[in-house]
């Protein structure tokens, strides 16, 4: 679940992740590093595979599912972030804001598995909507996208298995 940011966004759109803003202050792999998992420094210019990203853009193509695509802002949270974090992101070319993805995506990179992102737009970011957020909308909002992604998900599966 994200906040929106990037023009157009709007609750219950899926957002494909071609890349992402680390803002959570830390990285998984802080701490000595076992080579037996990954390098040192691993190179993360195309953490989220361009050909996945292409495949699920298709499937959502043929299922008429509606995609946006965009890069993703990881913070720490638990707090909602305030409206001038807000338009920093924007700034900095982040299309949804979110609390989680980043440490996963690179944990999983490290490891060596390709890795795909897609993030629902729960809601607008703060100061991009009316009123305030509240983890409740954020939870109705995933309900109801719910078989959209899971239909999604299961024809992006089935053409890797292809
Ligand atoms: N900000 C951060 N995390 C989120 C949001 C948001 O607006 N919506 C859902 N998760």
């Amino acid at each position: 679940a994200a906040g929106g940011i990037g023009r157009g966004m709007r609750p219950g759109d899926l957002m494909v992740i071609d890349d992402h803003l680390n803002f959570t202050g830390t990285s998984p792999l802080v701490g000595p590093n076992d080579e037996q998992f990954g390098p040192r420094f691993p190179d993360v210019s195309a953490l989220y595979d361009p050909a996945l990203i292409e495949l699920t853009e298709h499937a959502a193509l043929d299922l008429g599912i509606p995609l946006r695509r965009g890069v993703y802002a990881g913070v720490l949270g638990p707090t909602y972030e305030t409206p001038a974090e807000v338009r920093m992101f924007r700034s900095l070319g982040a299309d949804a804001v979110g609390m989680s993805t980043v440490p996963e995506a690179l944990q999983a990179h490290h490891l060596g598995l390709r890795v795909l992102g897609i993030s629902c737009i729960t809601n607008l970011a703060a100061g991009l909507g009316e009123g305030k957020l509240n983890h409740a909308e954020v939870t109705e909002v995933g309900r109801r996208v719910r078989d959209r992604f899971a239909a999604l998900l299961r024809a992006v599966l089935l053409d890797l298995n292809r």
